[in-house]
């Protein structure tokens, strides 16, 4: 989807401008032209920057967690509580 339609920017284009480092509304003026025009994107242009850096802050506190996928690892699984059952006699 077009974000930015003077500089014809897609929020993909932003999502890989913010993986490959950029953090702020500045980052991405200077790298893609974001909102250097009419400035009409930038609201839009920050939201996608947000949720792409929330998801990839996410992702790193799992790989965290877990060690990552190619640890070997095995995830914490849930404790489960156990429940005596008495058997007839
Ligand atoms: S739509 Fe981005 S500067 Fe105009």
């Amino acid at each position: 989807m077009y974000v930015c339609l003077c500089k014809g920017i897609t929020d993909n284009q932003i999502r890989e401008a913010a993986h490959q480092g950029c953090g702020s509304l500045r980052d991405l003026r200077r790298e893609l032209g974001v909102g250097g025009q009419c400035g009409k994107c930038v609201r839009e242009a920050h939201e996608v920057l947000r949720d792409t850096r929330a998801l990839t802050s996410a992702q790193s506190q799992a790989a965290a967690t877990y060690g990552g996928p190619h640890s070997g690892a095995t995830p914490a699984m849930p404790v489960m509580p156990i429940m005596y059952v008495p058997q007839p006699a």
